[in-house]
């Protein structure tokens, strides 16, 4: 057992950090045991130094975290800031100070995930960060070195504990989007500010890094197609319960079947009630991980809040303290496929699409025929009046077999032209069957 400590900076102390400084604290003794040397807190950075922290020795609190990280003695640092800078710089700080980095950031590590591997290769350090997607649940790692000897096909998942909490409101109360965004601000699960949330960002960013270590290539934020749930109203609920679904918002990774490509998509969906991911409540996160040889994987749990995430993060520091130790580094970027990312159009999918119509004769029939007439071929069709009681109008709800997005797009562009079509109320992609 090595006697000198492993020094570590913490670089934020907020919902995250403050509890990755308590666990350090409180679980010092087994930290050491585990890794073979003590770790000690070196320094805490802060953007407001005179907040009340507690259990942290305000001598640690700095608002220089660039001075921390070049001070000469800084073996791990864990950065717990968020968002693109200075997060960025002083990744980068402490890769060239020679500090191996644990970071949750995954706004980061989706934008410049590419750079920041490089960065720790060159320098023969670690970057570690099992906390950037799904909170607690080991995923990163069981992806990148438990299933590395297998060939990873799809992952579908929930990662994004705040729109989860809003959409199984909306279902099992009945609350519109906006009572129920309230409450999840309430509960303290969105930010002030949700757009990143609801609007798909910060699942969008997740599906990007699980992408490039499913498939071994590099997927950016900007190559994930992404919609948000805002849109989601009680009508969409309830044609997903005619239909045995409910909705999710989800993230899907998928190689096209000749193997050439890969797809990744963030939106909501209907799920057959059935699916495993469609019993995940509230702000829990789950995903499926579809692996040639090892078959249908589920990981499930927390994926946000303060603790759960940094039980990952802690996680990390240990792996990286005993490499440090070890004079080694963990796995790297895997990005040798260098497999394209297709655009959305060519994503294979089912898809419901509610119209509001003409309430006269040939109306379905030319429907069906813009349908066929892009080769996408109808499942279902159900028809009944405008619950609103609108003279003359009806409510069509077109369920369809597999087709490409393109054609699909194409078939609602025509749609919208027809004299009898009067609006398309919704289009939400059915999947999980
Ligand atoms: P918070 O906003 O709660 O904390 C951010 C911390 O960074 C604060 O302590 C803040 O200081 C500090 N900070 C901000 N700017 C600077 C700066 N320029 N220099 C030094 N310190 C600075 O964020 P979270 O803890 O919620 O999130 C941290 C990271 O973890 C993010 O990347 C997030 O995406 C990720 N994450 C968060 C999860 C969650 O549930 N919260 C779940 C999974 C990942 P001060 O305290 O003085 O304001
Ligand atoms: N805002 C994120 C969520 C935090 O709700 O899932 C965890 O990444």
């Amino acid at each position: 057992m090595r006697t000198r400590p492993l020094k570590v900076a913490l670089l934020g102390c907020g919902v995250v950090g403050s509890e990755v400084a308590r666990i350090m604290t409180t679980h010092a003794d087994d930290l050491t045991a585990r890794i073979g040397a003590p770790v000690e807190l070196a320094g805490v950075a802060v953007r407001r130094p005179s907040k009340v922290r507690e259990g942290i020795d305000p001598a640690l609190i700095t608002t220089d975290a660039t001075a921390l990280l070049k001070r000469g003695d800084i073996d791990v640092v864990i950065e717990v800031i968020g968002g693109i800078e200075p997060a960025r710089t002083l990744i980068t700080t402490a890769f060239e100070n020679g500090a191996s980095v644990v970071s949750a950031n995954k706004a980061l590590l989706a934008q410049d995930g590419a750079a920041l591997h490089a960065a720790a290769e060159q320098h023969g350090l670690d970057l570690y960060y099992e906390a950037a997607v799904a909170g607690a649940i080991p995923l990163v790692r069981p992806m990148r070195e438990s299933l590395a000897g297998d060939k990873i096909n799809r992952v579908i998942g929930i990662v994004n504990g705040t729109t989860n909490f809003i959409l199984d409101k909306m279902d099992s109360t009945g609350a519109g989007y906006q009572e129920a965004l309230d409450e999840a601000t309430a509960l303290g699960y969105a930010e002030a500010d949700p757009t990143a949330d609801v609007e798909g960002y910060d699942a969008a960013a997740k599906a990007a890094i699980l992408a490039g270590i499913a498939f071994h290539t590099r997927v950016r934020l900007d190559d994930v197609y992404r919609e948000g749930m805002t849109e989601v109203s009680s009508a969409d609920f309830a044609s997903a319960k005619r239909m045995g679904c409910t909705i999710k918002l989800l993230a899907i990774l998928e190689r096209a079947a000749d193997g050439a490509s890969v797809t990744a998509r963030v939106h909501p969906a209907m799920i057959p009630l059935t699916h495993p991911l469609a019993s995940v409540r509230e702000a829990y996160n789950a995903v499926f991980v579809e692996a040639e040889a090892a078959g249908r994987l589920m990981f499930y749990g927390p994926g946000a809040g303060g603790s759960p995430t940094a039980s990952a993060v802690l996680g990390d520091l240990v792996a990286v303290c005993r490499n440090k130790l070890a004079e080694a580094t963990g796995p790297g970027e895997s990005a040798y496929t260098q497999l394209p990312v297709s655009a959305m159009g060519e994503v294979v999918t089912r898809y419901h699409i509610s119209l509001d119509v003409a309430d006269k004769p040939g109306v379905l029939a030319q429907v069906a025929t813009t349908f066929a007439e892009h080769g996408v071929s109808i499942d279902t069709v159900r028809q009944q009046g405008r619950p609103d009681g609108v003279g003359n109008e009806a409510s069509l709800v077109v369920v369809t077999h597999r087709a490409p997005d393109a054609a699909l797009s194409g078939t609602v562009e025509a749609l919208r032209k027809l004299d009898t079509v009067r609006g398309v109320a919704s289009i939400m992609r059915v999947e999980g069957e």
